[in-house]
């Protein structure tokens, strides 16, 4: 097809990297370059099943870089002319940021950096950045709107997304750049980071493992579906009414940590073995996003609720465990 257009999507081996792959390939309109590193923040051979269904795909190229090496990536800038710069490649994760807050730099805001001088340097039009609900930090005003002061974040990780935002907005100044920092609020669906809770309890509760409950389970989250997450990227990719926009990226329903506990619990037809545990530095009481400029700027529609969502991901869940157990046998 003659019309297409190239879009790089860093991070695109990882969660919200690969289904946002899955869908610009599915569109046929898109020349797809992913850079990803494949690091073992957590297990790279899920982050090889992720690109698994892809790399047959005509329209899909795979370089297995990392954002903080400039001269690579320039060799991939001088190959292809980008359309539209994705970057989702980060170090992600609130706590394990604590422990390295170098790497966390270096990854986050020198790779976003890096990024953006080849997006200078090359003429790209359009950066859509995938920054954090965290950096809101500890705001007390509900729900979360991109007017609020954002400059106390309480985690590295936290940091590291307020500062590649800010150099978005100056690159997008000096550079005329369109850049678009999309403040995503924990999401969850097939595929989620292991790490995360939802995964994490998942995973322990079909074990009768104990899962650890930090604070005393009145924590709240914004907990947001990766397809929702991904209709509101895709908006983003042809957004074109002004320079430079941050955006939350939410469900606009905030769930207290017991009530998704229940959830899970109802869902995997098991009780959890709780094991309380003291509130963690970094991580914050609530989160809430106010998504009315999401919905103003990009038509953006959230569709699913908590309930049905993590229906949804229990039943991913089930799919995959299954799936292991046979190949094992
Ligand atoms: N999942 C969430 O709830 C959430 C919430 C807020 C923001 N975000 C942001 O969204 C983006 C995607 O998150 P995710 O949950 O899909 O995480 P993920 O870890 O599954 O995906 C990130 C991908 O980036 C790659 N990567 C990391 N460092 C790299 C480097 N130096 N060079 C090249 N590739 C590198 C990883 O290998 C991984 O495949 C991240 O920027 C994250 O900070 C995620």
């Amino acid at each position: 097809m003659n019309n297409q257009k190239n879009i790089l999507v860093t991070g695109g081996a990882g969660f919200i990297g690969s289904h946002l792959v899955e869908r610009l390939l599915a569109e046929k309109i898109w020349r797809v370059s992913v850079v990803d590193d494949f690091n073992d923040f957590y297990a790279p051979e899920l982050k090889r099943a992720n690109v698994q269904s892809h790399l047959t795909d005509e329209n899909y190229q795979l370089f297995e870089a990392n954002i903080s090496d400039a001269k690579f990536l320039r060799e991939i800038f001088e190959e292809t002319e980008f359309d539209v710069i994705v970057h989702l490649a980060a170090r992600a994760g609130v706590r394990p940021s604590l422990l390295q807050p170098k790497l966390y730099a270096e990854t986050n805001v020198n790779g976003t950096l890096n990024l953006l001088e080849l997006a200078r340097d090359f003429n790209v039009k359009q950066f859509i950045f995938g920054s954090s609900s965290s950096v809101y930090g500890n705001n007390k005003k509900i729900p979360f709107s991109e007017d609020d002061k954002i400059f106390q974040p309480i985690s590295p990780y936290a940091a590291t997304k307020a500062a590649g935002e800010l150099l978005c907005h100056t690159y997008s100044h000096l550079y005329d750049i369109r850049t678009l920092c999309l403040r995503f609020f924990t999401v969850y669906g097939a595929r989620q980071r292991p790490d995360l809770a939802i995964h994490k309890f998942s995973q322990l509760i079909s074990e009768d493992k104990p899962i650890q409950v930090f604070g005393d389970g009145t924590t709240r989250r914004d907990y947001t579906f990766v397809d929702d997450i991904i209709q509101g990227v895709r908006a983003a990719i042809d957004y074109d009414n002004s320079m430079h926009e941050v955006i939350n990226l939410g469900e606009s329903q905030t769930v207290e940590l017991r009530q998704l506990v229940a959830l899970l619990e109802e869902n995997l037809g098991k009780k959890a073995v709780i094991d309380h545990q003291p509130m963690q530095p970094g991580d914050v009481p609530q989160t809430f996003a106010d998504i009315t400029k999401a919905r103003e700027l990009l038509n953006y529609n959230p569709q699913t609720k908590i309930d049905e969502g993590i229906k949804k991901f229990v039943e991913w869940f089930r799919g995959q465990r299954a799936a292991a157990e046979g190949s094992k046998q």
